[in-house]
């Protein structure tokens, strides 16, 4: 039970790149961060507007001082102070991610930072890299993961229970851009314009949320080649889609299907995935994070629920309220961003055995979701073909 005592051993001196006034993630990074004390917010460069940042970050309660104009001015000046920065979140559009997470590492920071991790494979593996070398942390906010019932899924798939797997059915497709809504928004807008968002829209903005669900659930499961599909519903996002739809065959033998959209007509998130064996399946839709759907061929389905007693204990060791008490989003981000934050501790005391027992989207998870969306686009862009997985 978490109960707002502090889970690490002293709250981390933390920035925050990005996440400026009326962006749409900056206050969950924040809130997630500040929930369990596990950060301390000390400094930031919040806005491409220096101006905007520098007094939005005095109205979160920073000093003046520490409120900077870039990313850059920030890691250099935090490191010369003897209570500068320890760690930083990166919570601006794709197309920084690389040159703003490399330059944290390099000034001898712990990353938290926003999917897609960036652009390339090999730029991913680049981060890996530097992350290993500089044994630093890096943390990706799939955020959906700290969501309880996702261990349930695991252990009960671990112990058998679905029996043999056989298909893995994930979607995230929502119907918020249905029409070319980006004429007016400026958040949506460089979602689809290639230089900032990358290689794909869906793909990447979505798709990898389900797939990193996928990986928690079924950490055996290894793509072995997949083929994609994806449209450009509203003409104008071309080259990048709006919709995608990707077949994979796994290594096992087993199969999956992940359906990235955001044209989905009058669909709120519509995040699901649904694990299928020989025996039985498990069901968990993000819109009612707080149940597993359980059908064992021949019988009635069970609804397990957060909270309950006869659920595994890594299902219950976060729970912040009891049972029936809904929690959301923001509690699945704060459990996250608490085992960032023993990861970090861990990683500066070198030890490696704790480091292991974490659960957390890492560096790994990152380098994963990147390497994902550039094979579906290979696939794509040559008409839909399968392509050996590398
Ligand atoms: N994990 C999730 O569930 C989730 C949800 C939403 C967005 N995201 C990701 O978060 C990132 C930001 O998305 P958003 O929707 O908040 O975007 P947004 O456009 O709403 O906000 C971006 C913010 O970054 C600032 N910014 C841009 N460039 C900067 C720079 N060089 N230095 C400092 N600040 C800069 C902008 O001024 C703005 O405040 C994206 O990578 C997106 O994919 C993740």
């Amino acid at each position: 039970m978490i109960d707002g005592r502090l889970l690490v051993e002293r709250s981390i001196p933390w920035g925050l790149v990005g996440g400026g006034l009326g962006s749409q993630i900056g206050y969950v990074h924040r809130s997630a961060a500040l929930r369990d004390g596990s950060f301390v917010l000390m400094a930031a460069a919040l806005d491409i507007d220096p101006e905007r940042g520098r007094s939005f970050g005095q109205e979160l309660g920073l000093s003046a001082e520490r409120c900077y104009a870039d990313y850059r001015t920030m890691f250099e000046a935090e490191a010369r102070r003897p209570d500068g920065i320890r760690a930083v979140s990166i919570a601006t559009p794709n197309n920084t991610h690389f040159e703003i997470c490399k330059a944290a590492l390099n000034a001898g920071l712990h990353v938290v930072c926003e999917k897609p991790l960036c652009f390339t494979t090999a730029e991913a593996e680049e981060l890996l890299e530097l992350s290993r070398a500089k044994q630093l942390v890096v943390g990706v906010t799939y955020g959906y993961a700290g969501h309880q019932l996702i261990e349930q899924a695991r252990e009960m798939i671990a112990r058998g229970d679905l029996g043999e797997i056989r298909i893995v059915q994930m979607q995230f497709a929502h119907g918020f851009h249905s029409e070319g809504v980006e004429a007016a928004n400026p958040a949506t807008r460089w979602r689809v314009d290639p230089k900032f968002a990358g290689p794909s829209y869906v793909l990447g903005d979505i798709g990898t949320h389900p797939l990193y669900i996928s990986e928690v659930m079924l950490p055996d499961l290894k793509i072995n080649r997949l083929m994609c599909a994806r449209q450009s519903f509203v003409k104008s996002r071309a080259p990048l889609e709006d919709n995608a739809m990707t077949i994979m065959e796994y290594e096992s033998g087993a199969v999956g299907y992940l359906w990235s959209c955001a044209v989905n007509a009058g669909a709120m998130h519509s995040q699901k995935i649904r694990v299928i064996g020989s025996r039985a399946s498990i069901e968990w839709w993000d819109e009612h994070p707080n149940q597993l759907r359980y059908e064992i061929q021949g019988q009635p389905a069970q609804i397990l629920d957060r909270g309950m007693p006869y659920l595994h204990l890594n299902a219950l060791h976060d729970d912040r309220i009891g049972a029936g008490h809904p929690e959301g989003l923001f509690d699945a981000w704060s459990n996250l961003y608490y085992r960032f934050a023993l990861a970090m501790e861990a990683a500066d005391r070198r030890d490696a055995h704790a480091l292991r027992d974490i659960r957390y989207p890492g560096i790994e998870a990152g380098v994963e979701g990147v390497r994902w969306v550039e094979n579906c686009v290979r696939s794509a862009d040559q008409g839909g073909v399968w392509v050996d997985y590398r």
